[in-house]
């Protein structure tokens, strides 16, 4: 695999970062993830758009500008021949001279790059088909989940929770109230009306929530952006999730309770048709 590091192309192998860099010390830096299907990005501008949020909230500068950025993804696509995937990307305070707290001089310490691809079956995807089991656990993230940081131990626990409790991923909850999945966003149907959580700093704002309430609205499906507790979740009609690596992907049970018949329903399915046929 061809990587892209700091403005060049180089070999996996041969790509290196300091051991003083701040995303490897602090989990200083932010990330973004989009996917590749049929060697074409999807949601591009969206992504983009966030990845200069997400610095600008952390005081940070991007290296690279959109077009260029966009540059590099497609060049990526070419180098390593990927029709269908994710390409990740994360930016990072970079290497310091020392390691410290403080924010090191911006003008002395630029920013570190990383960009690489991920061949993945994203459109055929099993789990689509089975759809997914998750349980639900304490959302104890820090309280800034709309900046997507590269602070992803406690989600990779969960993920690690749910598979202990042969489950797929969990759903995480405060105040009683169900934030989103461990990588994704989360969603009940109740009486044929979309339920997910509105936006705010308790979740990252999905990029692919945006786009697939876009097209449930202009489907006349009945949304709505509310909180929703996980004893409304396990007795809705049935759930799914979204992300830019799952798309729509149906939740079959929560903490071991089946929903409807405990296979993926009707709405997620449409709405993963939607989402794949608006996306080729
Ligand atoms: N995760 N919520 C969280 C906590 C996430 O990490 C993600 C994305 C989402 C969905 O956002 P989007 O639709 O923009 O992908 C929601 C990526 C895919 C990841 O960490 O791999």
């Amino acid at each position: 695999r061809t990587v892209y590091v700091n403005g060049e192309y180089v070999p996996e192998d041969g790509a290196k970062v300091s051991v003083f860099d701040r995303g490897f010390l602090f989990a200083d830096g932010v990330y973004e993830v989009t996917s590749v299907l049929d060697g074409k990005l999807l949601e591009f501008e969206g992504h983009a758009t966030r990845l200069e949020r997400s610095l600008s909230e952390l005081d940070m500068a991007s290296p690279v500008t959109k077009d260029e950025l966009l540059e590099i993804h497609r060049e990526l696509v070419r180098r390593n021949d990927l029709t269908e995937g994710m390409i990740y990307l994360q930016i990072t305070r970079g290497a310091a001279a020392d390691r410290d707290f403080a924010f090191p001089d911006p003008e002395e310490t630029p920013p570190t790059i990383v960009l690489f691809t991920q061949s993945k079956n994203l459109a055929d995807s099993p789990a689509a088909k089975v759809g997914m089991k998750v349980i639900s656990i304490d959302d104890i993230r820090w309280g800034r989940r709309d900046i997507k940081t590269v602070q992803l131990l406690y989600p990779s626990m969960g993920k690690m929770m749910a598979k202990a409790a042969g489950a797929d991923d969990a759903w995480m909850i405060e105040d009683g109230h169900v934030t989103e999945g461990t990588s994704n966003n989360a969603y009940i149907v109740k009486g044929g009306k979309i339920i997910t959580r509105h936006l705010g700093s308790e979740i990252l704002h999905g990029i692919t929530r945006a786009t697939v309430l876009r097209f449930a609205r202009e489907a006349q499906m009945e949304v709505e952006e509310r909180h929703f507790t996980i004893e409304e979740a396990k007795e809705a009609d049935e759930a799914f999730i979204t992300s830019a690596s799952t798309f729509v992907m149906p939740v079959i049970a929560i903490d071991g309770v089946s929903l409807g018949d405990g296979t993926p329903g009707p709405v997620a399915q449409r709405l993963r048709e939607i989402y794949l046929e608006e996306s080729r």
